[in-house]
């Protein structure tokens, strides 16, 4: 037995007259972690998603689930599953309240339990105040915090959520961040959650799996995986326009200079730790900065050097701005 919640080894899924999908993956997901499955549309994380969660059997490979394997051990798997899929229907003329009441005599909990159960998760996802309203009047993120209270009814040990933010603005996102969080935080429930933005895995995962035409193209914690495409830089604008030089001679013994537009910037060495080196030595060399920033390389950052490509111009909102800035007090 693997110590894995989720285990994919070689795991492929090819359609008849279609791509291959899913061309090889190898995951592993340890119990109570947070997994992030980042990639653009059509890369294949709904497939695998399909496969994990059993609706699809795979063309090749293996998978494991809760301990389970996917393929000769379905029904094991589903019951420690939940899902919140990506083309979840749900049905406009019922209330919330209804749609778990059903989801639960589905589960087959015990009918003395279901309307309790109902209505702890209703709360859970705050939606006691629209409990009795039908979803047709529900907003979209309403109905996405209704998919994944569903998706719990069972009190599965792990959960799939397929693009569960798509579409949502950034206050209903962030609203259901801070649910999954808890969830894997305080119930050790293990999260395979799938996403096209760059600031959901950053903020959310515990690890990255970055998935681009059916293959992991880059795998690791945030930090690693941005330690790995690029060191930070640090950028700096002298006060004094005549300090321009003495400032990029002094910025020069922490890294190698780079471009900047306004000022002078050099790639630190040693990473981010020698930001306090940098303003110590600008205070000791007596140079005045009008401003002073450190530039952590994205996740984008990231796919761009994965894959030549930017994973931000298939967002179709709002995207995050390409270089995070951390302004710092001028010295
Ligand atoms: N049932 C299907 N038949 C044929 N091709 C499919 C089918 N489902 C998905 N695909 C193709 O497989 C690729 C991966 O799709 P999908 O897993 O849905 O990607 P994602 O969820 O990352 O957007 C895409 O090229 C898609 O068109
Ligand atoms: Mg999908």
């Amino acid at each position: 037995m693997s110590d894995y919640a989720i285990e994919a080894t070689d795991l492929v899924r090819e359609f008849k007259n279609g791509p291959r999908a899913v061309d090889g993956i190898d995951l592993g997901v340890a119990p109570g972690e947070i997994y992030g499955f980042l990639g653009p549309n059509g890369a294949g994380k709904s497939t695998t998603v399909h496969m994990l969660t059993t609706l699809l059997p795979p063309t090749s490979g293996t998978a494991r689930v809760a301990g389970y394997d996917v393929v000769t051990e379905g029904p094991q798997v589903r019951a420690a599953i939940g899902a919140a899929l990506q083309e979840a229907a749900l049905d406009p003329l019922l209330t919330g309240r209804e749609h778990l009441r059903l989801q639960a005599s589905l589960q087959a909990l015990p009918r003395a339990e279901r309307n309790q159960r109902a209505n702890e998760l209703i709360a859970r996802v705050g939606l006691t105040h629209a409990a009795d309203r039908k979803v047709r009047g529900y907003s979209g993120g309403m109905k996405r915090r209704l998919d994944l209270a569903m998706a719990l009814v069972h009190s599965p040990s792990v959960l799939f959520l397929d693009e569960p933010t798509t579409g949502l603005d950034i206050q209903s996102r962030t609203a259901l961040w801070d649910e999954v969080a808890r969830l894997a935080r305080e119930d050790e429930v293990t999260v395979f959650l799938t996403t096209q933005y760059l600031e959901e895995a950053d903020v959310l995962a515990d690890r990255v799996g970055i998935i681009d035409q059916g293959h992991i193209v880059a795998e690791g914690t945030t930090d690693e995986l941005k330690a790995e495409v690029g060191r930070p830089t640090v950028e700096a604008i002298p006060a004094d326009p005549e300090d321009a030089v003495r400032l990029a001679d002094m910025l020069a013994r922490f890294g190698d200079p780079c471009g900047s537009t306004k000022g002078v910037a050099v790639r630190l060495e040693t990473g981010e730790t020698s930001l306090a080196d940098v303003v110590r030595a600008l205070d000791d060399a007596g140079i005045e900065v009008a401003n002073l920033w450190l530039h952590q390389p994205t996740l984008d950052d990231v796919f761009l050097a994965k894959t030549g490509r930017s994973l931000e111009g298939s967002d179709d909102d709002e995207a995050e701005p390409s270089r995070r800035e951390l302004a710092a007090e001028p010295v």
